[in-house]
């Protein structure tokens, strides 16, 4: 790297995918910055304190010791070589895209922005952002992209929580304003990264990753709406989806579940359907049909309970019902956007009891404290007592057989327990 630049990169938005890719490029040699505006994440990575799943105090610690610079203050953008942009891109009050923190970090950075930088946008967005909305605030102070600085859209693909595939072995999607800036992009990624694909412009890299969640958000409803029809027609879907799994070419296997959670599959796809419909004045079928259908599931499970319940002469009202895992996905402490919240609220409105238990979550702020934490400890007298048991995550530590025959009834929304008169499937 040039000695022009006092870091070799800085990474703005340091999440969940702003801190591993700090230290990906800090363990292939980089020297590396982040910045971002909460002083709260910066001051406690400063102590060598990870705030996301996919690091240890360990990794942040070894990040320091090679030089990692967490910080508030934008001006480290100014002897930067490439600057990278992971802020988060959620939905508005309205549901349509809101481009706040990255408009906010581009501005930020664009009044330290020198001749010869790279800046890259990975935040997931709709297409056209990175042309549309990021280069003409960088370009707001004379420099013109593709010609005095580089710029580029690279998706971020980070599975947390996935023991396989990381930053460095999953290749990395680059499409540059121009030639030249995918070629600066690319030659920055392949420090990192095992892969680089290139695209024809940053248009197709952005829209590859809305492609990318669509496709699973599509396929997730495709079979939560099979999971209704079957268990009516006492069908056996996870043995169906198993049966179909086997076909060894043109069949991908996607499980239901009481509904889609996280950062990326219920917010992303509303991003390009919201697109689509402004600017071209037609929906995009798939995706509305597909959020209508993945948005009913929590409600959907909680009438699976009202059921189970009826079985044993017990109205849903007054009774105790325990949710197992309240994270959006397993061995994880993201609860963003998970349908537990949405689920635990459609049972309190029917007047249940409602306590949770999740290895990973101590405090369950979105639902208050209307629902009580059951104590490890307690985890399988709480299991015994209550009178209806709801598996929403298939946490590793949740040994789900026995806590199933243990129970007095037993809804396992992801399809892992073995069914028994007391115990079923979704
Ligand atoms: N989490 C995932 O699994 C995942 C996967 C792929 C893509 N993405 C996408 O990556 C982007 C970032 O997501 P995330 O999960 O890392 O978010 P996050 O909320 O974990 O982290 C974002 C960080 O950006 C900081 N920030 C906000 N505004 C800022 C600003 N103006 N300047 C500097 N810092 C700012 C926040 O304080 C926070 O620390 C989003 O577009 C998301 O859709 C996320």
């Amino acid at each position: 790297m040039s000695d022009r630049y006092g870091h070799d990169v800085v990474v703005v938005g340091l999440g969940y995918v702003g801190l591993p890719l700090a230290q990906a490029a800090a363990a292939a040699g980089m020297r590396v910055a982040g910045l971002d505006t909460d002083a709260s994440v910066v001051a406690s990575l400063s102590l060598g304190r990870s705030h996301v799943d996919d690091l240890s105090d360990d990794d942040v610690g070894a990040m320091l010791a090679a030089g990692f610079t967490p910080t508030t203050d934008a001006s480290v953008v100014a002897d930067a070589s490439t600057v990278v942009i992971c802020v988060p891109t959620p939905l508005g009050s309205e549901g349509g895209p809101d481009l706040g923190a990255v408009v906010g970090a581009t501005r930020s950075l664009a009044t330290h922005l020198r001749r010869g930088t790279l800046v890259v946008l990975e935040s997931t967005t709709y297409p056209g952002t990175t042309d549309e909305v990021v280069r003409p605030i960088l370009e707001a102070g004379g420099l013109v992209a593709g010609r005095d600085f580089n710029l580029a859209f690279s998706p971020e693909r980070v599975d947390p929580g996935n023991p396989v595939y990381g930053i460095v072995n999953t290749p990395k999607v680059v499409g540059g304003h121009t030639p030249a800036c995918t070629d600066a992009a690319a030659a920055f990624y392949g420090k990192v990264v095992d892969t680089v694909v290139p695209t024809r412009g940053t248009r197709e890299a952005e829209t590859a990753k809305l492609l990318e969640n669509t496709y699973r958000h599509i396929n997730i409803a495709l079979v939560n709406e099979m999971a209704r029809f079957c268990h009516d027609l006492d069908i056996d879907l996870w043995e169906v989806i198993a049966a179909a799994s086997t076909k060894p070419f043109g069949f991908q296997a996607f499980h239901p579940g009481p509904g889609v959670g996280g950062h990326c599959i219920p917010i992303d796809p509303n991003y390009l359907s919201h697109n689509v419909r402004t600017r071209l004045g037609y929906p995009f079928r798939f995706v509305e049909l597909a959020q209508e259908v993945n948005a009913s599931m929590p409600a959907y499970v909680v009438r699976r309970v009202q059921d189970a319940l009826n079985h044993d002469a017990k109205a849903l009202h007054g009774s105790r019902v325990l949710v197992l895992g309240v994270t959006y996905k397993a061995d994880i402490a993201d609860q963003r956007e998970s349908p537990a919240v949405p689920l635990a609220r459609g049972l309190l409105e029917q007047g249940a009891d409602v306590v949770f238990h999740d290895p990973h979550v101590t405090r369950w702020d979105e639902v208050g404290a209307d629902v009580p934490r059951v104590a490890d400890a307690d985890l399988e007298d709480a299991v015994a007592e209550a009178d209806a048991v709801v598996l929403l995550q298939r946490h590793r530590s949740y040994d789900v057989d026995r806590l199933a025959g243990l129970s007095q009834r037993f809804l396992d929304t992801r399809g892992s327990a073995t069914p028994r008169p007391h115990v079923e499937r979704l």
